[in-house]
């Protein structure tokens, strides 16, 4: 909290804004700095003029007032758990972070219209928190889930476990407060199901990343809270066989599906050699698994049943090989943390190349053997470990390095490997970012993909909210 290494373009903003947010809104220094710049793989890692950490809407509004009558770019930040680099400023110094993480008021929770109000800072985990005291759900869930704020999740659009049966963040948000890019607040918090007075504007902001404007709070979509859940751990010869499954279960619950986790061997093995917490649920090795989980609305309403018999009539036509469910809560829980260790794993085997795609659920067992095969044909004893959320079709293509060859020089084929697998992607019509976003990572690769018309809409919306060009820039565009 000091104003020591400002240097001298930004003094006269950094003393305004000292005005606005006071001591304790503002951030300089490399070292109090540090964990504002780098994202936790330390894959970007940039530089600021300095860290603004407003303490509630109309500061935010001071702020970006005062960044953009200067022309000083602006980086909106929440967790910084971002995957993409979207959330860490550019190498030359010459942006402000505005970090989010001040504004964590819970404005309101309405059970009867069974929604939350929230500011952007609020952690994701304590929003899951709010709505359960209130015999409530919010349903989105991801491994980042105790460090990544709503803001973030809103202008990333995040998936998670849960999508298949709830939505991802988009189909979450009813309402939004937003400050425009000029500094003017736009009060959009309604709680509404039904609400056509033209543009859906709230839809703009949302997987946006930053783009547009800065999300300063937001209404949310609840649910009850399920009275019955069921979660197995099944292993299956390979991914047709996951896909065909899945199908089955649908069916056999009642569309009562809320998450279809596929795990190769693969990774299940990284995590049980390298984290203490992780243990395979099942005897015997197995090529691959999936975490399967129910929700039902009535204490003993028979999903167990359900899924029981359909697991077993799968099991005696060879479609299973074996099965453990979850039979108290703490096995529950040991079961999501494997899965939710699984990126961590990854960095115990070295570099590992990411790809979050998504194709038609259909097609996944296609896409997954064509982008094995070549993947290892540019890296021979490269290892692909794909995993992720099968029953939204977005798999982690993840490629960790042959085991004898040098980091960088693996790492060195990424760009060459994205290509190659989202072209694979492109074929099957699917998306070369699931959940993730776009960042700073996938800017060549988007532009690469969406037609020249889609361009074109996309530098028209962010010319008309953002002439200036001051938010988030060189991001997604
Ligand atoms: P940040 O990283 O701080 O920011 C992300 C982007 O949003 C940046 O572009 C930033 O500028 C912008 N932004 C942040 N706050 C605001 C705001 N208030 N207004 C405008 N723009 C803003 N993602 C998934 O979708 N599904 C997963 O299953 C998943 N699993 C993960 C597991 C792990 C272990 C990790 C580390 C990450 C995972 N992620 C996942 C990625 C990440 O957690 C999500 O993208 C999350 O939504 C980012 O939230 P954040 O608060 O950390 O945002
Ligand atoms: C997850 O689903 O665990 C993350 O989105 C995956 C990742 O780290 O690629
Ligand atoms: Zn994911």
């Amino acid at each position: 909290m000091s104003s020591q290494a400002i240097t001298e373009p930004f003094e006269n903003l950094h003393d305004q804004i000292l005005d606005v947010v006071g001591e304790e809104g503002v951030v300089a220094g490399a070292e109090a700095m540090a964990r504002y710049l780098a994202e936790e793989r330390g894959r970007y890692v940039g530089r600021a003029a300095f860290v603004v950490r407003p303490a509630n809407t109309q500061e935010v509004a001071e702020v970006v007032k005062l960044c953009h009558a200067a022309g000083v770019g602006i980086v909106p930040q929440g967790g910084n758990t971002s995957l993409v680099g979207g959330s860490i400023p550019f190498e030359e110094g010459d942006e402000i972070v505005l970090s989010l993480e001040r504004l964590t008021r819970i404005r309101e929770l309405d059970a009867e219209n069974f929604t939350i109000t929230v500011e952007a800072g609020v952690i994701l985990q304590q929003v899951q928190e709010a709505a359960a005291e209130a015999d409530r759900l919010f349903p989105l869930s991801l491994g980042a889930e105790g460090s990544c704020r709503i803001g973030g999740n809103i202008a990333t659009n995040a998936g998670g476990v849960q999508v298949l049966r709830y939505g991802n963040m988009r189909d979450l948000v009813l309402g939004l407060e937003v400050v425009l890019p000029d500094g003017r607040v736009w009060d959009g918090l309604r709680g509404l199901r039904k609400d056509n007075t033209g543009y859906d504007l709230k839809q703009l902001f949302i997987a946006a990343e930053g783009t547009l404007g800065v999300v300063t709070a937001a209404v949310l979509k609840l649910y009850s809270r399920p009275r019955e859940v069921v979660t197995a751990f099944a292993a299956v010869p390979d991914p047709e066989t996951a896909v065909a499954l899945l199908s089955q279960v649908r069916a056999a619950s009642g569309e009562q599906v809320t998450s279809f986790e596929l795990i190769p061997r693969t990774i299940l093995e990284f995590a049980t050699r390298h984290l203490e917490h992780c243990k395979d649920p099942l005897q015997q090795a197995q090529p691959w698994y999936l975490l399967i989980e129910l929700f039902g609305g009535r204490p003993d309403g028979g999903l167990r049943e359900a899924l029981e018999e359909c697991l077993m009539a799968a099991y005696e036509d060879g479609q299973v090989l074996d099965a453990a469910f979850a039979e108290t809560e703490t096995q529950r829980q040991e079961f999501w943390r494997l899965r939710e260790s699984l990126t961590e794993a990854q960095k115990f085997e070295g570099g590992s190349i990411k790809h979050d795609v998504s194709v038609p659920v259909s097609a996944v067992p296609a896409f997954l053997r064509e982008a094995t095969d070549k993947c290892q044909e540019l890296v021979p004893d490269c290892r692909p470990v794909p995993f992720g959320h099968l029953g939204d079709g977005n798999i982690h293509f993840n490629v960790s390095q042959p085991e004898a060859m040098d980091r960088e020089a693996f790492l060195g084929r990424w760009e060459e490997m994205n290509a190659a697998v989202h072209d694979i992607v492109h074929r099957h019509r699917g998306s070369i970012s699931a959940e993730h976003g776009i960042g700073r990572m996938k800017l060549a690769e988007n532009a690469r993909f969406k037609s020249e018309v889609e361009l074109e809409m996309m530098r028209t919306l962010k010319q008309a909210f953002d002439p200036k060009g001051i938010m988030n820039r060189g991001k997604v565009l």
